[in-house]
């Protein structure tokens, strides 16, 4: 039996991610390869209730502590029920978020620090990595602009502005500089330009 391909998609918040999961989805039902589609926070019951308290704009006094053991709790739960099964059994699977959210948002944003993140990551996924990690990289002011053109209310953590994100977005630069599974593309290219560099990153490790 092969093993499936774990691939994970990251950014900030509005860096078209959306629509490339959906033409991933798209191409690999066209080509009869079997897929579980999740994503973090959430994907699980218990996941998505998690996900709840940690998107709720009435939880502004949580804890940069709580958050990051919230979001870690939320994983370890996925990982387990979901991704290991699905691997296992020769399924790929395409998560919208992994562990390089955490690390960008709560270890490099918040200031959690890189180390005491990667340790939380290690415990909650038991060491699973991804095989690779697209990165649609994007300006916070561009991304701000089509969040709000799609007239979108903005959730706990899209309310923490654009200097915010900017730092959300060096933390991602910083993974991608240390990590080879992560591939950064200019996600102010069209849709169609940056699917075509995931179809063939994705076509190379499948086949
Ligand atoms: P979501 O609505 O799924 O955002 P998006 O559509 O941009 O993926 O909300 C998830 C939010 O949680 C998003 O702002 C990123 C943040 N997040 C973290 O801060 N740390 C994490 O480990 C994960 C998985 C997400």
């Amino acid at each position: 039996m092969t093993k499936g391909l774990f691939i994970t998609f990251e950014g900030i918040d509005g860096c078209g991610k959306s629509t490339q999961l959906r033409l991933l989805k798209e191409f690999f039902d066209s080509n009869n390869i079997e897929y579980v589609e999740v994503r973090e926070p959430g994907g699980t019951k218990i996941g998505e209730k998690i996900r709840g308290v940690l998107l709720d704009k009435k939880n502004d006094s949580m804890v940069p502590m709580a958050e990051l053991l919230l979001f870690e709790a939320a994983r370890a739960q996925i990982v387990e029920e979901v991704i290991k099964p699905s691997l296992a059994c020769g399924k790929c699977v395409i998560c919208d978020r992994f562990f390089d959210s955490s690390s960008a948002y709560q270890g490099y944003a918040n200031g959690m620090g890189a180390q005491l993140v990667s340790s939380m990551n290690d415990i909650a996924t038991g060491g699973l990595k991804p095989d690779v990690t697209f990165l649609l990289d994007i300006d916070p002011k561009t991304a701000y602009e089509r969040r709000n053109n799609r007239g979108e209310e903005e959730d706990r953590i899209e309310l923490m502005g654009l200097n915010y994100q900017d730092k959300v977005r060096a933390g991602y630069l910083e993974i991608e500089a240390n990590e080879d599974r992560v591939v950064k593309i200019d996600a102010v290219n069209s849709p169609e330009a940056i699917f075509a560099i995931i179809k063939e990153k994705v076509w190379d490790l499948i086949v």
